[in-house]
């Protein structure tokens, strides 16, 4: 989606929900969407009705975004994202994200499923991204720059938002969630990496490896907007985990985290928007 088709759905989106603004969106991984259900008098805008809107096809993901009032602030939740392994183009794989930032929010939480590579890791921990490794070889940037969006060269050096990690780590400690943290290497899949790429990516630095979330990251950096990357380690990755991968599985232990994923993220909200608010995070 190009700058006119962004604003055309951040105008869409303001109108339906009569809110001129949004403080904070809110992306929903891999068996993670479930948690816009759990939004009181969220109002629902299926993507379908925004033009230009892709719709997920994966199983697992849903097709609308919410809107929510948290503490007098206004956050935007999409139950589902787009892959670049759907055969989408880098600008509709990111077209959820710009929009947000479009409708004003200065934060934007990207959530995952991903696999984990640092022994340290199990399944079922949920690791707070402090970097990544692009692998997929293609960067939502590429083409023409417009200058409206941001600048041709964006600095990453903190892409995943220091400052705010420290808030999700305290969130964390305060309703006894753990948190583990990592580096989050992007492979385009949808064929789950072998154990050699694996093993790459373990003598690399990389903790994670996942198929989505550095793209939109990079995306809303350049639009000047804080990332947040939390990620579920759904498995150990392969090479690594004793069984072969499967997306039931991914799906499984999405559910089993469910409680913790949700109560971390009704903790965080509220202080992300506050953090907005007063500017003082
Ligand atoms: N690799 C890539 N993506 C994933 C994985 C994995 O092992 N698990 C969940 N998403």
């Amino acid at each position: 989606m190009n700058y006119q088709e962004i604003r055309a759905a951040s105008q869409i989106i303001s109108e339906r929900t009569g809110r001129d603004h949004h403080d904070v969106a809110l992306v929903l991984g891999s068996g993670l969407s479930e948690f816009a259900a759990s939004l009181p008098d969220a109002i629902e805008i299926p993507y379908a009705d925004l033009p230009g809107f892709p719709v997920p096809r994966v199983a697992g993901h849903g097709g609308s975004l919410f809107s929510a009032e948290v503490e007098g602030g206004f956050v935007l939740v999409f139950a589902g994202r787009v892959h670049y392994y759907e055969g989408w183009p880098m600008d509709k794989v990111v077209a959820g994200v710009r929009t947000a930032v479009m409708c004003g929010a200065k934060t934007v939480v990207l959530t995952n499923a991903s696999g984990g590579v640092n022994p340290g890791f199990a399944a079922g921990d949920l690791v707070l991204i402090s970097d990544h490794l692009n692998l997929a070889g293609i960067n939502p940037l590429m083409g023409t720059n417009d200058e409206r969006l941001g600048t041709r060269f964006p600095d990453l050096t903190d892409l995943y938002s220091q400052d705010l990690r420290a808030v999700v780590r305290s969130v964390g400690d305060e309703v006894d969630v753990d948190l583990q943290e990592g580096v989050y290497a992007w492979f385009s899949g949808p064929s789950y990496e072998t154990p050699a790429e694996v093993a790459m990516v373990g003598r690399m630095g990389g903790d994670l490896v996942g198929m989505s979330t550095a793209p939109e990251a990079i995306a809303i950096r350049h639009m000047g907007a804080r990332v947040l990357g939390i990620s579920l380690c759904t498995n150990l990755a392969a090479g690594i985990s004793p069984t072969p991968l499967s997306h039931e599985e991914v799906k499984e232990v999405a559910a089993l985290a469910k409680d913790k994923f949700t109560r971390l993220l009704h903790n965080l909200l509220p202080r992300l928007v506050a953090a907005e608010a007063d500017q003082a995070v």
